[in-house]
């Protein structure tokens, strides 16, 4: 299946790319990070010559990173990392940039979404930035033969950086990746207040439903379900946390949730919303206990934590409840409610806008600084997983810091050298 940018596929391209736009400048104006690096690098164009290949939720945030990237120098060719988060007018505004091609497209089957990826990587990318390593998995799979020319890649998400790891452990990452979702100026923002955020706006808008008094299930205490657990508990919900890690369910408990098997909570649930990276987080033996009107939401990466096979076989009829909310009937008249097919609830869902616009400008910061150490940089990483390096991390903090317009104390050389020595005892 050979696939063209988005322009050739939409109706009316000029239309979609004026809007496109407007919801990139909106952003941009709340983007303080990426406009600081947008003069660095439009004047010294550090990505000169390089070729990036991205598979990313294209929105306008992400949109916001792609035209930074394109304006260091870079050829960038972008395609979706999910079917359903695709905004067709900001990838039509993309796909208008003389530097930038957009293949991706809201609502593609399986087949125009694996193409689309293998239409990026038909640009021979020289760098790649994934959102769940669909990209790195395509090249390393089947053509790699490009590995020997790109310099390195970048990872958004922790369901991407668990891939990478694995395939790191095997031995069969053959090129640097840095774990950017790992970095605090990353996991700290995104992973907890975006997705707290943005799950429980999305859902709250999808079914025009109150939080107040209700009993939010949340499935994993991680960042991403410490975020959703705080959010849903400022809204007057009674949390409850399900675990597998004793750790984190102490950490829930000791925060001040119930903690209790997804066997019990099941019994007891109004909103399940699952944030495991997980599959098979709720199953057959959860659905035959639920209430009537449950509401099951994903903000995991894949949609597999929801078993949805399980539901479609219980259920006796299935239809579209509202937007985005498709009820599951049951034999016995309980209507079990899934929200956007059960992929991440706040990029998939048809009102989803992903995470507030600050927190990506942190995270597509942090992005934007690895993207230009890979290439000033390339020798100093062997193939694998990398940390992403402190300094760069800090820097994407003080330009933040500067343009919220907060000042901070730095240590003094006699701090510096106590906290950095060993031999200050009693
Ligand atoms: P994390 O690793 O910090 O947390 C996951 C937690 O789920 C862990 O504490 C783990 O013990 C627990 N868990 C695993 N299997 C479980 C099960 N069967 N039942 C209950 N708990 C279980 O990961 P993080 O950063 O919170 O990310 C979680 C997922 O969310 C990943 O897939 C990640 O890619 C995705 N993500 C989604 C975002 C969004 O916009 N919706 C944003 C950032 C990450």
């Amino acid at each position: 299946m050979t696939r063209t940018s988005i322009t050739a596929r939409l109706d009316d391209p000029e239309a979609a790319r004026e809007e496109g736009r407007r919801k990139m400048e909106w952003a941009m104006q709340h983007m303080p990070i990426l406009e600081a690096l947008a003069e660095e690098f439009s004047a010294e164009e550090p990505l000169e010559g390089q070729v990036v290949g991205m598979a990313m939720h294209v929105e306008a945030k992400t949109a916001n990173l792609v035209e930074l990237l394109a304006e260091g120098g870079a050829e960038v060719a972008i395609t979706g990392c999910n079917p359903l988060s695709t905004h067709d007018d900001v990838s039509a505004a993309l796909d208008a940039h003389s530097h930038i091609t957009s293949y991706a497209e809201r609502g593609v089957d399986d087949e125009a979404y694996y193409a689309d990826i293998e239409a990026v990587i038909g640009h021979e990318p020289t760098v790649t930035v994934d959102d769940g390593m669909d990209m790195v998995a395509a090249i390393h799979e089947s053509h790699p033969d490009l590995i020997d020319t790109i310099v390195g890649g970048c990872e958004e998400t922790t369901t991407g950086v668990h891939r990478l790891r694995a395939m790191d452990a095997d031995g069969e990452l053959k090129y640097p990746v840095f774990a950017v979702n790992d970095t605090p100026m990353k996991t700290l923002f995104d992973n907890v207040h975006g997705t707290g955020e943005s799950a429980l706006a999305t859902i709250a808008m999808t079914t025009n439903l109150s939080w107040a008094s209700k009993t939010v299930v949340v499935a994993g205490y991680g960042y991403c379900g410490k975020g959703v657990a705080q959010k849903a508990s400022g809204q007057n919900a009674n949390v409850v946390v399900t675990e597998v890690e004793p750790r984190r369910a102490l950490e829930a408990h000791m925060e001040g949730y119930d903690v209790m098997p997804m066997r019990e909570a099941a019994e007891v649930g109004d909103v399940f919303i699952t944030t495991t990276g997980n599959r098979d987080v709720i199953t057959r033996e959860h659905f035959e206990r639920m209430r009537d009107g449950v509401l099951l939401a994903n903000a995991g990466h894949f949609d597999v934590e929801v078993n949805l096979d399980h539901l479609s076989d219980m259920a006796v009829d299935q239809y579209e409840a509202r937007d985005g909310v498709e009820a599951y009937e049951l034999a016995d008249g309980r209507r079990l409610n899934v929200l956007a097919e059960g992929r991440l609830v706040n990029l998939a869902a048809p009102i989803a806008l992903g995470h507030p616009v600050e927190v990506m400008d942190q995270s597509f910061g942090v992005q934007a600084v690895c993207v230009r150490e890979l290439v000033e940089n390339a020798d100093a990483y062997d193939p694998g997983v990398h940390d992403v390096p402190d300094e760069l991390d800090r820097e994407v903090a003080e330009i933040k810091l500067a343009a919220e317009g907060v000042e901070h104390d730095s240590l003094s050389d006699a701090q510096r050298e106590y906290m950095d020595s060993w031999d200050h005892g009693t």
